[in-house]
């Protein structure tokens, strides 16, 4: 049975889908075979980001009204092997339920070693679902005021949705950028405010980032890459230490 986690923030474009495909990949080198269930209804963009976009005939909404089996809506990644994405429905009005989703992460679940549910920003109907089949969330936060505000939010619905292990993942880190702003006094204050336990810190990385952008989930000496790998082997249950 694959271990479901959700990949949520609250606030928008903290870089959830980068990181659920980056560590998707990273999850693959370590030998696990991943599903990414792309919950972005009308946003959709792990496909782009692995490299799928032009090949895609079904998604998820198709599967619930019939028109195809999960595996028919299931593409592999073009550059990962055993990375493999369910991509969200074009339309925000065949945004999936709650009681559907726990459905169909149930029957995947057998199929996988992971499964990451990619979520759309807010805490709106789409976060219920993406996160109703999900055993462990990780919330994606950016080290500023905003981002830590829907952080906290997004992280008390979480308890109320009685998710066991709830993460924080500071993803775009800059250190020269974060001592000149001054929000914080130092990390510690940043994960306080977040009220959640570090998984991890990804460093802004540009390259990587852009990889991403171009169907590619970033692989090689790439600083976010490394932060990837890391935190795919605590994902997995690995004992490596923190720091960035
Ligand atoms: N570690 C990073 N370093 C630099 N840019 C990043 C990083 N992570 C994400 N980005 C960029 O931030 C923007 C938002 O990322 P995205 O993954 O789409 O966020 P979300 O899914 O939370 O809306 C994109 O332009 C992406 O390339
Ligand atoms: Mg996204």
């Amino acid at each position: 049975m694959g271990r479901v986690t959700v990949i949520t923030s609250g606030k928008g474009g903290t870089g959830k889908s980068t990181f659920a495909a980056g560590v998707g990949a990273a999850l693959v080198r370590r030998g696990n075979r991943v599903l990414i269930i792309d919950c972005d209804a009308g946003m959709r963009g792990v496909d782009l980001m692995l490299g799928v976009s032009g090949r895609l005939v079904f998604d998820i909404a198709d599967i619930v009204r019939g028109n195809c089996t999960p595996e028919n809506a299931i593409y592999p990644c073009s550059t990962v092997p055993e990375l493999y994405i369910l991509p969200a429905p074009q339309n925000i009005r065949d945004e999936v339920s709650p009681n559907i989703m726990r459905q169909l992460v149930h029957i995947l679940k057998k199929y996988y070693d992971h499964i990451l549910i990619d979520c759309p920003a807010g805490i709106g109907t789409g976060f219920e679902s993406a996160a109703a089949a999900a055993g462990y969330a990780v919330i994606v936060a950016n080290a500023e005021p905003l981002s830590l505000r829907g952080c906290d939010k997004v992280r008390q619905r979480l308890v109320r949705l009685k998710i066991s292990e709830i993460r924080l993942v500071i993803n775009r880190f800059n250190e020269r950028k974060f001592r000149k702003c001054g929000f914080f006094p130092d990390l510690d204050s940043v994960i306080d405010k977040a009220g959640a336990r570090l998984l991890g810190i990804v460093p802004e990385d540009n390259a990587a980032a852009a990889e991403t952008q171009r169907g590619q989930p970033p692989e090689g000496k790439m600083k976010a890459v490394y932060a990837f790998d890391r935190i795919a082997a605590r994902l997995d249950g690995a004992d490596v230490p923190l720091g960035i």
